[in-house]
């Protein structure tokens, strides 16, 4: 099974919507929409009507940066994966690191907002990364593993093949600080492994990993180019036009 490239551009909490609407006019007269390519933006909540108007005429796509683990209701304050859904959402990030880490979210957490958004039909991209410390020790593998399992363990089984994930080492994150290629790659197969582990064969083959962690024009195409890197995460390098083009050409 063909996996899906994707790459996707995580504004976090910058640009406003003037900015936001430059930056979509000008990848639309620079993308070149190529087979089994999917490139995502991801403005923040405010700016997705906008961005729904920006992008209408154009293969681009985008998603939420969060949202809830119950599909509406009463939580003050969240984002539902209903209304994702009706604002046109292909996509929604879950379980970014500065969500686990500031706003402490649980690995429980991530897989049910995981389940949520897929009974909505939207696709999650679970991020899954460690920090510096866990690297060091050694404990990251584990940490992984059990960030990769407990999604597994709140999707239902049939929606697996649904799941994108996204591994980001938090100490390449806005660091300028790149896992190398083979870094990423190890982590890549070792993902790949525990997916097909909960799985088998053909799921691991069809579930796209994308890295993430100062993606920049400069790195872009060695990431990709190995085998189980599936497409980039991009921070920082996607709020610029120029290197965010530049980034979905390496492709
Ligand atoms: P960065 O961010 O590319 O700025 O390192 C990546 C991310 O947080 O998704």
């Amino acid at each position: 099974m063909a996996r899906k490239t994707i790459i996707a551009g995580n504004w976090k909490m910058n640009l406003l919507p003037e900015e936001g609407e430059m930056l979509v006019l000008s990848l639309k007269t620079t993308f070149e929409n190529k087979k089994n390519l999917e490139v995502v933006v991801f403005p923040s909540i405010g700016m997705i009507p906008f961005a729904r108007e920006w992008i209408y005429d154009s293969p681009l796509r985008y998603g939420a940066q969060n949202c809830w683990c119950e599909v509406s209701g009463a939580y003050t304050g969240e984002t539902s994966p209903e209304l994702l859904k009706s604002l046109g959402c292909s996509y929604c990030l879950v379980g970014h690191s500065e969500r686990r880490e500031i706003f402490e979210e649980s690995n429980e957490l991530v897989g049910r907002k995981s389940q949520a958004l897929i009974e909505m039909g939207i696709i999650p991209i679970v991020c899954v990364g460690e920090s510096l410390e866990e690297r060091e020790a050694e404990t990251h593998l584990e940490k992984i593993q059990q960030q990769v399992e407990s999604v597994f363990a709140a999707v239902e089984k049939e929606n697996w093949i649904r799941l994108v994930f996204a591994y980001e080492p938090i100490w390449a994150i806005g660091t300028g600080k790149t896992a190398t290629p083979k870094q990423a790659e190890d982590i890549h197969q070792l993902i790949r492994r525990i997916i097909e582990q909960e799985s088998g064969d053909v799921l691991a083959n069809g579930i796209s990993i994308l890295y993430g962690g100062s993606a920049k024009p400069s790195n872009a195409a060695e990431l990709l180019s190995q085998e189980n890197i599936d497409g980039l995460l991009v921070g920082g390098a996607s709020l610029i036009a120029e290197d965010f083009s530049k980034i979905i050409k390496a492709y």
